[in-house]
């Protein structure tokens, strides 16, 4: 039976791309999206406003749908979350908390809960980061996604819920914008290329950090929900690899494609939160229990964001010819 599934931050750099993902394997009417801002302009299909802080509004709505999944993308980012740690650590933790509650008292089959590469800090090995290392998160972020990995856990070990877990890297892709991350600058950079524009990069050109192409993004999250239960066997979160590289690295590879772009530095916080962030990390376990393998490097990815966004660009410069 197709399931019936609820999207919580739908309107957010991931949910823009996995929304009609979802629509078109399990059903246009079986997908519910939800974000606590209305649809953006263009989207189409089921939308229902919803602050997933607000236990009972997401009840209603689980229950008069009949929810049997949730996808709980709604959260604060890393660099955005530190303009205001006690707001973000109850947003991220109240949401997620409301999420499980609901889900296991609703009925709710399978939960799917992004973490990230934040919830690692410098007492892990940042060189290549095992899937079970020490967590000391440094940012409000990481660490409430550090909580909710365990708090994931815990609700699968005392009520059997099934709740499913990838610790994303940054994801880059032309569809849609990041907000509020520190992996940001891996998408902006390809806009301002593509645009003729040169870049102000908000990290140092050294700082290596893992990354993902959306399309691969994509596919580890519906390989992961859709696999058999026995063969997951972590959870609380799988680290998720696609490749890693630093700003100077992908301004090398765009080079290849338009010599003539720039690219500036001038490090902000946020180079102190990359710092403590993995340069790569071992997706083993992903590998190993599910199938895991990305498909983009560093290369592909460049080329298939120039492509896309120069594309665009023509389209529209033809729209206003
Ligand atoms: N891309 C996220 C961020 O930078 C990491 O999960 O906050």
């Amino acid at each position: 039976m197709l399931p019936t599934v609820l999207i919580t931050g739908a309107n957010g750099q991931l949910g823009t791309v996995l929304v009609p993902v979802l629509r078109e394997r399990y059903g246009h009417d079986n997908v519910i999206a939800t974000d606590i801002r209305p649809p953006l302009a263009g989207a189409t299909g089921r939308f229902s406003l919803l602050d997933a802080t607000d236990e009972e509004s997401l009840r209603q709505l689980v229950r008069g749908e009949g929810v049997t999944q949730i996808y709980h993308l709604g959260a604060i980012l890393s660099a955005n979350g530190e303009l205001n740690p006690l707001h973000t650590w109850r947003v991220n933790m109240d949401s997620l908390l409301n999420v499980l509650e609901v889900s296991r008292t609703e009925g709710v089959e399978r939960v799917f809960y992004p973490s990230s590469i934040a919830v690692f800090g410098h007492h892990a090995d940042l060189s290549c980061t095992p899937n079970h290392s020490v967590l000391n998160p440094t940012t409000v972020y990481g660490i409430s996604k550090a909580a909710g990995e365990n708090w994931a856990q815990y609700y699968f070990e005392r009520y059997g819920l099934d709740v499913r877990s990838l610790r994303y890297p940054g994801i880059i892709g032309h569809q849609s914008a990041p907000g509020g991350g520190t992996t940001d600058y891996a998408v902006e950079i390809f806009h301002s290329a593509a645009a003729g524009q040169p870049y102000s990069c908000f990290l140092q050109s050294d700082t290596t950090l893992p990354m993902i192409y959306m399309d691969d993004a994509i596919r580890a999250t519906l390989e992961l929900m859709e696999a058999p239960t026995a063969s997951i066997k972590v959870r609380t979160s799988y680290n998720l690899s696609g490749c890693s590289f630093s700003p100077a690295d992908v301004a090398e590879a765009i080079q290849k494609i338009l010599p003539d772009f720039e690219v500036r530095y001038a490090p902000d916080f946020r180079q102190n939160i990359a710092a403590d962030w993995p340069d790569r990390i071992d997706d083993g376990p992903a590998r190993n229990d599910w199938g895991w393998k990305p498909a983009y490097d560093l290369d592909r990815i460049c080329a298939t964001m120039l492509d896309n966004l120069l594309q665009r660009a023509e389209a529209n410069s033809e729209v206003k010819d």
